[in-house]
């Protein structure tokens, strides 16, 4: 079967990470405006380091759950295609491979002078200097507010194809990501969304598993052989 699995931060909230629109989120802590934006950064770009440096070290805390593994084992039956909006590395960590990191990935660094990439240093700051270009540009490795998400023709493209689309613990508010599910539907994929409550465009699936991620993932998984 072809399936693109689309994730978002509630398939690592049971790790510990913490979700961004809960009443708890990130977003109840910093605002936006001040740490996920381009003009964020310009503005106090030692602000910005120091949020994704507390990101980087929670990441690091957090281990892989039971819904992380079992699209893991849905790959090696299936057709898989694994795209998150999460910046965590939980699915490589919990054995996946060729996540496609729609938002980026802590694990990066970019330079925003040149456009290099590198693995990050666990903590950065406005000094840390590009390895390919010596500027002391080193931005976090992240798709923010107002910019464009990564990898979007391969995730249109596979979105087309697929046969089952499932958006799992994300809430639907954020596009393009949120419109995922309405071109997988018209595209003539069964549309499946797995989350603890319903999300904000669920009327564009068939099918609602409602409860955590690490009971009914694997129980989903396993209904699809
Ligand atoms: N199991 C399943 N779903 C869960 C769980 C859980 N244990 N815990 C929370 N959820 C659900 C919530 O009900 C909510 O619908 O996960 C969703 C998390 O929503 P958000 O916090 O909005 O996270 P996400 O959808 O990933 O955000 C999208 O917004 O801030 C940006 O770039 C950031 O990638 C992020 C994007």
């Amino acid at each position: 079967m072809r399936i693109v699995v689309l994730t978002g931060a509630g398939i690592s909230a049971e790790s510990g990470l913490r979700t961004f629109r809960a009443e708890d989120g990130l977003w109840e802590d910093h605002r936006i405006e001040d740490v996920a934006t381009p003009e964020a950064f310009i503005r106090d770009p030692a602000l910005v380091h120091r949020f994704y440096n507390a990101r980087r070290a929670a990441t690091a805390q957090a281990e892989p759950n039971a819904a992380h593994r079992a699209l893991a084992d849905l790959a090696a039956r299936h057709e898989l295609t694994l795209v998150t909006q999460n910046v965590d590395d939980l699915h490589e960590r919990g054995g996946s491979s060729n996540v496609i990191h729609m938002h980026g990935e802590l694990a990066s660094s970019l330079c925003a002078s040149c456009g290099h990439r590198w693995p990050s240093p666990m903590e950065t700051d406005r000094k840390t200097l590009c390895p390919a270009c010596g500027t002391a540009a080193a931005r976090p490795d992240i798709v923010w507010f107002g910019e464009m998400p990564y990898h979007m023709e391969q995730i249109w493209e596979a979105i087309q194809q697929a046969e089952i689309f499932a958006a799992i613990g994300t809430s639907g508010q954020v596009y393009p990501a949120a419109g995922f599910g309405h071109q997988a539907r018209r595209s003539g994929a069964h549309c499946v969304e797995l989350n603890l409550d319903r999300s904000a465009v669920s009327r564009d699936f068939h099918e609602h598993l409602i409860g955590p991620a690490t009971q009914i993932v694997p129980e989903w998984v396993g209904r699809l052989g």
